[in-house]
Formats: structure tokens, sequence, C-alpha cells
């Protein structure tokens, strides 16, 4: 009965949250990356991503908003069941949307709104010291969560823009005592968004929960980054820690395999994709 499970037919073995515990003990770096549809899914997927997530950032690369704010639930379960159709091996997560969490009954009901109905394998939520009771909820009823720390996108207006976070040793103390307080209430892993490289250390060193970082440095478990930024298909600026795989690559597909690569062997991020 579980065979299937576990094999879903491929020549590898899917990814799940053993799986990414097991990449950290072992010191291999997990690629991550996002994705809204079916045929980038089954790109990122053949190129040997091992966590797929449908994040809010559709909102700005898919919808054309300036924020992730107007992202729903009912966006994101559209995106997830498109994206969960091209994957066969990598590990399904799905964000939860502006206020779809604001209490642990609400957090509840939307993760499995995502779980059910989109067939994500892990919920991510931006979340601190205020999210502590939702994360130990979810994590009561055995739904994965990781938990979005230093810029949290969802916040911008509140912050003041999207700005690097940590780089007051106060603040940087308080996120560090988030990430373990996070872990003590049950999340599985942490993205870590935006912070210099010495807090990106200091919260890797902190916590037994694998990290992800995005602008958070090489000294984490893995890496990730929004697709449409590597593909050079986001116009405009893009942010510090971006590369542009698509220099050198003939097609998409290389192009990833070129982030996996660089991922896994540590090439990226360089120190021009780093904060201090
Ligand atoms: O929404 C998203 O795509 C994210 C990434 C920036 C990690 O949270």
């Amino acid at each position: 009965m579980y065979t299937q499970l576990e094999q879903r037919g491929m020549a590898e073995p899917p990814v799940n949250v053993a799986t990414l515990q097991k990449m950290k003990a072992d010191g291999e770096a997990i690629a991550c990356l996002t994705a809204y549809d079916a045929s980038f899914s089954m790109l990122v997927d053949a190129a040997g991503t091992d966590l797929v997530l449908v994040g809010d950032s559709l909102g700005m690369v898919i919808q054309g908003h300036d924020t992730t704010i107007p992202v729903t639930v009912t966006d994101i379960i559209y995106h997830t069941k498109n994206v969960a159709r091209g994957l066969s091996r990598a590990f399904l997560v799905a964000d939860m949307p502006f206020m779809s969490y604001a209490d642990p009954g609400q957090a509840l009901e939307n993760s499995v709104l995502l779980m059910q109905e989109g067939g994500a394998m892990m919920i991510k939520l931006e979340g601190g010291e205020g999210q502590l009771d939702v994360v130990e909820h979810l994590a009561k009823h055995d739904i994965p969560v990781c938990a979005h720390i230093g810029l949290k996108p969802q916040s911008v207006h509140k912050i003041g823009g999207f700005r690097v976070q940590g780089r007051e040793p106060e603040q940087a103390k308080k996120m560090l005592e988030s990430a373990k307080h996070l872990q003590d209430c049950g999340a599985d892993i942490v993205l870590l968004e935006c912070v210099p490289n010495e807090v990106g250390e200091a919260i890797h060193d902190g916590i037994d929960l694998p990290v992800i970082g995005i602008g958070a440095g090489p000294h984490v478990d893995g890496q990730i980054l929004v697709l449409y930024d590597i593909l050079d298909i986001t116009p405009g600026r893009k942010p510090k820690f971006v590369r542009n795989f698509m220099t050198g690559a003939d097609t998409p597909l290389e192009a990833i395999r070129g982030y996996v690569k660089a991922v896994k062997d540590r090439s990226y991020p360089a120190p021009e994709h780093c904060f201090s």
C-alpha cells in the first residue's frame, strides 16, 4: 500500500521531510525554486530541484501586483494544483497568503484546503513570535510547516519596504530566538530571507531544522529563488541575491540545471549575492 506513495513510478524516490533532514545531516545543499504552473514545474522537477514552492510571489510575477498582499487562498490552491501535476520527485510546499492564518483555527482550515485541494505536502507561513500558537496548532495536527522569517514580504507596509533584516544586533538576536521558538513549537523547516551572512550562519548553527536561504548567504542548508528571476523573465531591477542563470544557457531547462548545480556545489550564492 505505501510503496505507491514512496515510489510514484519513478527512478528516484520522491523527496519528503525525512529526505530534507538527511540532506542537512549529510551536508548536501537543498536546491529549491518557486513554480506556478505545470509546464515550469515539469522542468524544475526534471532539473533535479529538491523542493518546489508555490509562493505568494505569484502575486507579483504572475498577477502583476506590487506586493504579495492581494493573493488569496483560492489563487494558491489553483496554482498548487497545476504545479502538482508537473512534479514527480520534488517536495511541494504551498504558501499561506496574507491573513489566511491570523488565528490557529483559520490556519488549520486553510492548510487543509492547500493540502487536500491543492496537493501541497507542506505549508509555508511568514511568522515569528506572533505565530507560535498557529505553528503549534498545525504541528499538533501533523501539518508540515515551513516558517518564513527574516524579511517577511507580507509585512512590507509595516516594515517600510523590502529591506535587509537583522543588521542591528538586537534584531538579529530576536530573530534567532524566534527561530528556536518556532522549532520548539513544531516547525519542520525554516526559510530565511534577506539577512546578513552572519545572521544566516547564526540561525543555521542555532537550530536543528533545515534552513533554506534567499539572500541569507552561503552558511545555510539550501537556497531558494523565484524561478522567473533566475530565468531573467522578471522585468526591472532584481534583488542583489538574484543570479541570472539564462546567461550561457540555451534553454530554460539548461538554466534551471545550472541553478541546481550551482546550489549543490555551493558556487551560488557568491559574495556579490550576499549581504553584510
Ligand atoms: O513567495 C515566495 O516566492 C517566497 C520566496 C521569495 C521564497 O516566499
